[in-house]
């Protein structure tokens, strides 16, 4: 992959493609069309498992079709429930979470990632972490219900512990009100 900054997402794929190695357990939070679970079942190869969720299962079942069609199906296991659920579904250290919030691209933009829900998951996901473990957070600011994530989001994460998590924004200062925004958080 070549070095180009171009967008949130792909400074989140760059950061996964640093740290998640074969064999390793990763979540992915928000299965939406499956491109990152996709990207994600290649990175951890045929030892590895993905554990993916979705609350749409419209968004499952099209994640599943495109893992199948890719013959990763085998490494992944998605639910079609909710993200705050990682603390039940999950009990093994993972190395790496993928949240993209915001609604499915090309779908119902009424149903969107929330902030209380999405605090729970990433809460997990962190508690879940291995040591230089990482988790990635894509915030789309620019309508209500993304504003008031990405801002919730800034604030809980600038009071993690220095000790425990180093926490880095990515944003494109140039790219005009709304333009997404990458969050990398790594377990010390
Ligand atoms: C921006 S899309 C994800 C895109 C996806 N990662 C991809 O590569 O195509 C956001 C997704 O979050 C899902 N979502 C919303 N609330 C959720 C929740 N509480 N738990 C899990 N997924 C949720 C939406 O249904 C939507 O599919």
């Amino acid at each position: 992959m070549s070095y180009e900054l171009k967008s949130a997402r792909w400074i989140a794929h760059d950061v996964m493609h640093q740290v998640v190695r074969e064999g390793d357990t990763v979540i992915d939070a928000t299965l939406g069309n499956g491109h990152d679970t996709v990207m994600l079942a290649t990175l951890v190869g045929e030892t590895g498992h993905v554990i993916g969720f979705d609350i749409q299962p419209d968004a499952v079942e099209r994640t599943a079709a495109r893992l199948t069609e890719a013959g990763l199906i085998s490494r992944c296991q998605l639910y079609a429930e909710g993200h705050q659920h990682i603390a039940d579904r999950v009990s093994t250290p993972i190395r790496a979470a993928v949240f993209n919030l915001g609604w499915l691209p090309g779908g119902n933009k009424a149903i969107t990632t929330l902030w209380e829900t999405t605090h729970t998951a990433i809460s997990a996901a962190l508690s879940l972490l291995e040591k230089g473990g990482v988790c990635t957070v894509c915030a789309y600011p620019g309508h209500a219900e993304g504003d008031r994530e990405r801002f919730a989001l800034m604030d809980w994460l600038a009071t993690l512990r220095p000790q425990e998590f180093n926490v880095l924004h990515h944003r494109f200062l140039n790219a005009g009100p709304g333009a997404p925004e990458c969050f990398v958080i790594q377990k010390q």
